[in-house]
């Protein structure tokens, strides 16, 4: 067995990045010259994942025209001597099968990723949420060799200070975190108060989850915010099956507002072969300013 199918889900409004998410999905706001989408993708076939499933909403057409052919600008490239670009857009979705599910009613993450259920089918499957960026597959790909090794579901875990974690799904780890970083869990809980929360470990947007959680998804009752939440689905899991952590202290850029987005830019941008240099001198010439 192994994991080779990713759900993204990206049905949601991005109301924390308006006006500008409007016209544009968030998914699709740039980091340098990219979406975020396809950094998100691009991670996910670094963990051998080789079949995408976006959870989409039929108010935003201009995600799976971004993975659509586009003929006229490829033969004006190639006309023009761009070779090389044409050839980029051309190996868009090459390497990974793409599938669009459909989420017309955002209802929360557990009801995004019930959505997947029939393009998914009955084998383990990860979920990336695409708001996040890590900028390594090392996260995924070792969740994977989790939950083929233990047969159970995996969420991937950062340590954070105790008083930020009432943003997030919080674990209560059945043992101690082993020497790879894996955990066994023994209960979630989702956006706890800090007063209530049962660690400081959070659930981040990585999950390896097998397929029994459609079940649990189908049961599901609204939870924290009126909202379906995966998390609960994954309490169920916990409660019966192994279940684990694997605990990271990734670099995590939370790209689904305006400050966390710019902070990404930034970041991945000053690595950027091309651009980083000529981003560096522009960053270094206003600091002087002051
Ligand atoms: C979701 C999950 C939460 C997780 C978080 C990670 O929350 O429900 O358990 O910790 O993603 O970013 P959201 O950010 O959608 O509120």
């Amino acid at each position: 067995m192994r994991v080779h199918t990713a759900v993204i889900p990206a049905a949601g409004l991005g109301t924390r990045f308006l006006p500008a998410t409007k016209a544009v999905p968030k998914e699709l706001l740039p980091i340098i010259d990219v979406p975020a989408l396809q950094l998100v993708i691009d991670e996910a076939v670094g963990a051998g994942i080789d079949h995408i499933v976006i959870v989409n909403s039929r108010s935003k057409p201009s995600i799976e025209a971004y993975f659509a052919e586009s003929r006229p600008v490829i033969d004006k490239l190639i006309s023009s001597g761009r070779g090389d670009m044409a050839e980029r857009l051309q190996a868009i979705g090459r390497d990974v099968q793409i599938s669009f599910a459909y989420q017309d009613d955002p209802r929360g993450l557990g009801h995004a990723v019930g959505c997947a259920r029939e393009t998914v089918g009955d084998e383990p499957f990860a979920v990336l949420l695409p708001d996040e960026l890590m900028g390594t597959s090392e996260l995924l790909s070792a969740m994977c060799d989790v939950c083929v090794s233990t047969g159970g579901s995996v969420v991937g875990l950062k340590r954070i200070p105790r008083d930020d974690v009432s943003a997030y799904g919080v674990i209560t780890p059945a043992g101690e975190v082993d020497a790879d970083g894996v955990v066994a869990i023994a209960d979630l809980v989702e956006k706890p108060a800090v007063a209530d929360a049962p660690s400081d470990l959070i659930v981040i947007g990585r999950y390896v989850l097998t397929p029994d959680v459609f079940e649990a998804i189908a049961d599901l009752r609204p939870g924290a915010g009126g909202e379906l939440q995966l998390t609960d689905a994954l309490r169920v899991q916990a409660a019966s099956r192994p279940f684990h952590g694997v605990l990271r202290d990734v670099r995590r850029f939370d790209t689904g507002n305006p400050v966390g987005w710019l902070a990404a830019v930034v970041e991945i941008g000053l690595e950027h072969p091309t651009y980083g240099p000529g981003i560096r001198a522009e960053l270094e010439r206003l600091l002087r300013r002051d």
